[in-house]
């Protein structure tokens, strides 16, 4: 009964507070705290709106479209064909019977295939690897690919962003990557492609699904999840890298995006050691004036993310796009603050990622005037919200970027083109704080006005939650969609 009566007290204590700050909160507060405190609900109001329904309204009014807006847009370089497909069925189809597990780092054969795939399907868990054999990895892609029910979505960051900004119409798209026949057919007929990217044979990435609980032989999966293979030395490689830069002339973009440096890391270090230095070399080529965003992926080789971090590729870019797995991994790598943090628990603390883009920003990126970094934009996003952190002088509209960025979030995990605010929910916090270590301040998301701004040294910070897909359709490229469309609402502002 004490603990009911204290968080009573409690709740009192914190409508009090809003209610100084916003008249209309305390009733839209309490339904919110109504949810994570045990308390009995108070009763409905079935003409109260709900914190979502508030959120998702605002953005409707809040967000506005930067003065000047991008007109030709580079995009590059990976991309490929997912094929998604039962893990099982495909297996079957191939003449393979079940068998005993055992994990593979590079797929050789068939054998291998399937062991690896039991090895994780009896596991559960995700898994990513290469198939070495470029004969036999094409005749399982073509079945693949044929097999009833498989399902051909246009894959690789580069590609993927290219398709959400090609939803605006007045924008002028041009993808560099390897695109063979079938991603042609898929992609939006808006994007330029030019003919050197074209190639005869697709990338495909093949994305073996199984369900919760399903059987094969004596192999049962504990939850459902996938494995995914390729034979992908086009990306692997950048190889359309070079062909991305020389096209940049022709082409004239007021803004280029980079992706697939991530994709280097599994070709193993001799490979990525000269292929990253001429990486470098071929971006410092892109003219100065024009901005580039790096949407970082997934990395788990620490030198490899150390050398794209230090002097090498992060500094010469003016903006990145990044997750909270890989924020955490640039900051254990460079060891930052927080680098002694395994793994974020729930929701990453506000603080602590707060900490992280500020050390990010001054030091590898230009809150220094003085300094040679370009770096002046991250984009950070999570499942519960997002922020937007920029060095002061150089970007503007970063308010609309950042809800633009987390409504395209809440709406195309549900596989929407708008916010359902009865299929979504807020996970983010009401209050946190603009740091972990004191002097900080105490931030308090206003629903009405669903950005949240600090400023830390020269870097202004602006926070907005994510109203959260309650049941997930397609997850694969919701990053690349948030930094497109936080792109598409940015500007770089004119006198930095
Ligand atoms: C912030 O900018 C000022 C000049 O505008 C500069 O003197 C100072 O060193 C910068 N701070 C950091 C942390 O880079």
């Amino acid at each position: 009964m004490w603990r009911k009566a204290a968080a009573v007290a409690l709740l009192a204590l914190a409508v009090g507070f809003f209610y100084h700050t916003d008249p209309e909160l305390p009733e839209r507060m309490l339904q919110y705290l109504s949810r994570s405190l045990p308390l009995p609900s108070p009763q409905a109001d079935l003409n109260t709106p709900s914190l979502e329904e508030v959120i998702a309204s605002a953005w409707q009014t809040l967000i506005t479209a930067p003065a000047r807006q991008w007109s030709r847009v580079a995009v590059g370089v990976n991309a490929c064909v997912d094929v998604v497909v039962s893990g099982v069925g495909l297996l079957q189809a191939l003449a393979i019977d079940p068998g005993e597990g055992r994990d593979h780092d590079v797929l050789t054969s068939k054998e291998d295939l399937k062991e690896t795939f039991i090895h994780f399907m009896e596991r559960g868990a995700a898994a990513e690897r290469f198939f070495s054999d470029k004969e036999v990895f094409q005749r399982i892609a073509r079945a693949a690919a044929e097999y009833p029910g498989a399902q051909l979505y246009v894959g690789g960051n580069a590609a993927l962003i290219g398709q959400k900004l090609a939803t605006y119409p007045q924008l002028v798209v041009l993808l560099c990557g390897p695109v063979g026949p079938k991603l042609h057919e898929l992609l939006d007929d808006q994007i330029v492609v030019p003919p050197e990217s074209l190639q005869e044979m697709d990338e495909y990435h093949l994305i073996l699904e199984y369900k919760a609980g399903e059987k094969w032989g004596s192999t049962q999966a504990p939850q459902a999840n996938r494995f995914i293979f390729s034979h992908d030395v086009s990306n692997g490689e950048m190889s359309a890298l070079e062909t991305f830069v020389a096209s940049l002339e022709e082409f004239q973009p007021d803004l280029v995006v980079l992706s697939g440096l991530h994709m280097m890391e599994g070709m193993g270090r001799e490979l990525w050691e000269d292929r990253l230095k001429e990486a470098v070399v071929a971006i410092s080529d892109v003219r100065n004036e024009i901005p580039i965003h790096l949407e970082l992926a997934s990395m788990t080789d620490r030198e490899y993310m150390s050398n794209i971090m230090q002097e090498q590729v992060i500094p010469i870019v003016n903006s990145i796009g990044l997750n909270e797995q890989e924020l955490l991994f640039l900051t254990q790598v460079g060891s930052g603050p927080h680098s002694e943090l395994v793994s974020w628990e729930g929701v990453p603390d506000v603080g602590r990622v707060s900490d992280i883009l500020l050390w990010v920003l001054e030091r590898h990126g230009r809150t220094d005037p003085e300094s040679e970094a370009d770096l002046t934009r991250i984009h950070f996003h999570t499942l519960a919200y997002h922020i937007i952190a920029t060095v002061d002088g150089h970007w503007g509209n970063q308010a609309s970027a950042v809800m633009a960025g987390a409504r395209v979030a809440s709406s195309q995990a549900c596989g929407l083109q708008e916010v359902d605010v009865t299929k979504v929910t807020l996970k983010a916090p009401v209050q946190f704080h603009s740091s972990y270590q004191e002097p900080r301040e105490s931030l308090t998301l206003n629903p009405s006005n669903p950005v949240t701004l600090w400023h830390r040294g020269n870097v202004t910070f602006h926070l907005s939650p994510v109203l959260v897909c309650r049941q997930p359709l397609r997850t694969v490229g919701l990053g690349d969609a948030i930094s497109a469309e936080g792109l598409l609402y940015s500007e770089l502002a004119s006198q930095p």
